[in-house]
C-alpha cells in the first residue's frame, strides 16, 4: 500500500472513494475541493487502476489502494461485470487501509475522519464503513431522473411483477398495463423492440429511454441497481444536480428516502476551477478556436467510454463535413471500434473538411464550453456533459449510447427543450439536418436562448440564497454533527 502524499490539518477529515472512471472521478474531485474550501481536509482512497493524477490536487492526500484489476480499457461492454469484479475486490484492502487510519488518528493524533464520501457504484464501502465505525454518504453522479427511472424497475420487481427473465408473475388489475410494458422494456433490450410508448409515472420517458443495461442477464442488471440504491446504513445522498433542472424529481426522491437528499450540483460550477483529466488535453483545440466566429463551432464528443463503429463514424464524419460548420472533434483513444479509424477519415474527408474542422485526442472540455465560438455541443449526453453544457448556455445535438445517456438526452430534448435528438442510427443526412437545424435555424437559435436561461438560473442557484448553496451549508453542517 502506497502512501502518495500524507496531509496533516486540524480540520476534520473526509475521505472520499470516486468510482475509477473519468466521468465518476471528476464530480468526486469537484466536490473534494468544494469540501477543502470549506475546511476539511481531504484523503482520496483510490484503486491503482486508472488512479487520479495526485499533482493536479496538491492540497489532497492521495492513497492508492491494490485492486487485483489488470490495466485496460474499458468499453461500455465490460462496465457492469467490471465494477461487479471491483466491489468484490476492494473491500478487504480498502477496509485494512481505513482501519489503520482510524487507528493511527487515535496514537498519532492525526485529523479525526469525520466521514466516508464514496460513489454509488463503489457500494463495498458501506459494509466497510460499518466495520470501521464511520459514518458514510454517497454520491450520485447521475441524474435524480435516471434514479427514479431505475428505481421504477426495482419496485416491480419487488414487488413480484416483474421476474428475472423479464416475464410477469401478476398479472391482475391495475399492474396488467405496468406488466406488459416491462415486458416490452426487457424485449427492447433482449429482443430487439424499439418501444415508443411513454412509461407511466416517468413523464417524458419512453420505454426506449430507460436506462436499463443490455449486458449480461436482466437479473445481473437488476442486481447492480439494488446493491447501487440500497442505502443501508448511509446517513446522507450527495446528488450532482440541482433544484432548477430536477425539483419534482428530486421532491419525489427525498418522498422515497429515509436519509436526507442534498442537491448540491452542478458540482464543477460550485468548485474552483481545475482538471482531474486522466488523459492529457490537448491546448491546441483552444488556440483554433480562438480563430473561429462567434457561435459558430460545434463541438463533438462521445465522453470517456463510449464507442462507434466505423460505419458510424462514417457517417458522422461525412455529416459533419456537409454541413460545412465549423467543428472541433474528440476522436478518443479506443473510441472507435476499429484500430484503422484513421485511414477512414483521409479519403476526401479531410480535403473536404480543411480547416473548418479540428479533432483532437481529449480537450479540456469545461474550457471548450466556455468559449465564445462554441455554439452547439454534440454529445452523448453523459450526465457530466449534460451538466457543462448546460452551464455555459450551449445547446446540444444528443446521440446516447447506453444507460443513463438516454434519459438525459430525453430531457434536454423534451424537458428544458434545448437540444435536438438522433434518434436512428447515424445517416449523414440526418446529421448534416440536425447540424443545420441547431447552429443555423430559428430552431437553433431559439434553443441556445433557452439554454442561456437556464445558465443564468443555475448561475442564481448556486449563489448564496440559492437551493443548491442552501443544501452545501446543511451538508456541512450534517458533517460537522458527525
Ligand atoms: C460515464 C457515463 O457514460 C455517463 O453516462 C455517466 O453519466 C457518468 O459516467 P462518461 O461517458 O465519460 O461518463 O461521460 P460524462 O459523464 O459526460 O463525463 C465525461 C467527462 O470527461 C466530463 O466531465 C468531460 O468534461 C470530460 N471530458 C470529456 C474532457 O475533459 N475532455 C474530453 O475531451 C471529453
Amino acid at each position: 500500500m502506497e502512501m502518495e502524499k500524507e496531509h496533516r490539518s486540524s480540520h476534520p477529515r473526509l475521505v472520499l472513494v470516486p468510482l475509477p472512471f473519468q466521468g465518476h472521478i471528476n464530480p468526486m474531485l469537484q466536490l473534494g475541493s468544494i469540501l477543502h474550501s470549506k475546511g476539511f481536509s481531504i484523503t482520496v482512497l483510490h484503486t491503482a487502476f486508472n488512479s487520479p493524477v495526485p499533482s493536479n490536487y496538491p492540497e489532497f492526500g492521495f492513497v492508492s489502494i491494490p485492486d487485483n484489476l489488470s490495466e485496460q480499457l474499458i468499453s461500455a461492454d465490460d462496465l457492469l461485470p467490471f465494477i461487479s469484479l471491483l466491489n468484490l475486490n476492494c473491500g478487504v484492502p480498502f477496509q485494512e487501509c481505513l482501519a489503520k487510519m482510524v487507528q493511527k488518528q487515535e496514537v498519532e493524533n492525526e485529523p479525526t475522519i469525520a466521514c466516508i464520501v464514496y460513489d454509488e457504484c463503489m457500494y463495498f464501502c458501506d459494509a466497510v464503513a460499518k466495520y470501521v465505525k464511520l459514518p458514510s454518504i454517497v454520491l450520485r453522479t447521475t441524474s435524480a431522473s435516471t434514479y427514479l427511472s431505475r428505481n421504477a424497475i426495482l419496485q416491480l420487481k419487488a414487488e413480484g411483477v416483474l421476474t428475472s427473465q423479464g416475464t410477469s408473475t401478476n398479472i391482475e388489475g391495475a399492474v396488467a398495463s405496468l406488466i406488459s410494458a416491462l415486458e416490452s422494456l426487457f424485449n427492447i433490450f433482449y429482443l430487439g423492440s424499439t418501444s415508443q410508448d411513454l412509461v407511466p409515472g416517468l413523464h417524458p420517458l419512453r420505454f426506449k429511454d430507460l436506462p436499463v443495461s443490455k449486458i449480461g442477464t436482466p437479473e445481473i442488471f437488476l442486481q447492480f441497481i439494488t446493491n447501487m440504491y440500497k442505502t443501508r446504513t448511509t446517513s446522507a445522498i450527495i446528488w450532482n444536480t440541482n433544484d432548477v433542472l430536477e425539483q419534482p424529481s428530486l421532491q419525489e426522491i427525498q418522498k422515497q428516502c429515509q436519509v436526507g437528499i442534498f442537491p448540491v450540483g452542478p458540482l464543477h460550477e460550485v468548485a474552483p476551477a481545475s482538471s482531474s483529466s486522466l488523459i492529457k488535453e490537448d491546448n491546441s483545440c483552444i488556440t483554433w478556436l480562438e480563430k473561429q466566429k462567434q457561435n459558430t463551432v460545434l463541438y463533438v464528443s462521445l465522453g470517456s467510454v463510449a464507442s462507434v463503429d466505423k460505419k458510424e463514424l462514417g457517417e458522422m464524419a461525412w455529416g459533419l463535413a456537409s454541413s460545412k460548420q465549423p467543428f472541433l472533434w474528440v476522436i478518443r483513444p479506443g473510441s472507435v471500434d476499429d484500430q484503422e479509424w484513421k485511414k477512414l477519415l483521409t479519403e476526401g474527408f479531410v480535403e473536404a473538411v480543411g480547416e473548418n474542422g479540428c479533432t483532437v485526442k481529449w480537450a479540456p472540455q469545461k474550457e471548450v464550453l466556455a468559449h465564445g465560438a462554441v455554439g452547439g455541443f454534440w454529445t452523448h449526453c453523459g450526465w457530466n456533459s449534460t451538466l457543462e453544457s448546460i452551464s455555459k448556455g450551449v445547446p446540444m445535438i444528443c446521440k446516447p449510447c447506453f444507460g443513463d445517456q438516454r434519459v438525459n438526452a430525453r430531457h434536454v430534448s423534451q424537458v428544458w427543450r434545448i437540444g435536438i435528438q438522433l434518434e436512428n442510427m447515424c445517416e449523414r443526412g440526418e446529421v448534416e439536418r440536425a447540424i443545420k437545424r441547431l447552429m443555423v435555424d430559428k430552431e437553433g437559435k431559439e434553443m441556445r436562448q433557452r439554454a442561456k436561461n437556464l445558465k443564468e438560473r443555475i448561475q442564481l442557484n448556486i449563489r448564496e440564497g440559492g437551493s443548491s448553496y442552501n443544501y452545501l451549508n446543511k451538508l456541512i453542517e450534517l458533517i460537522m454533527s458527525f
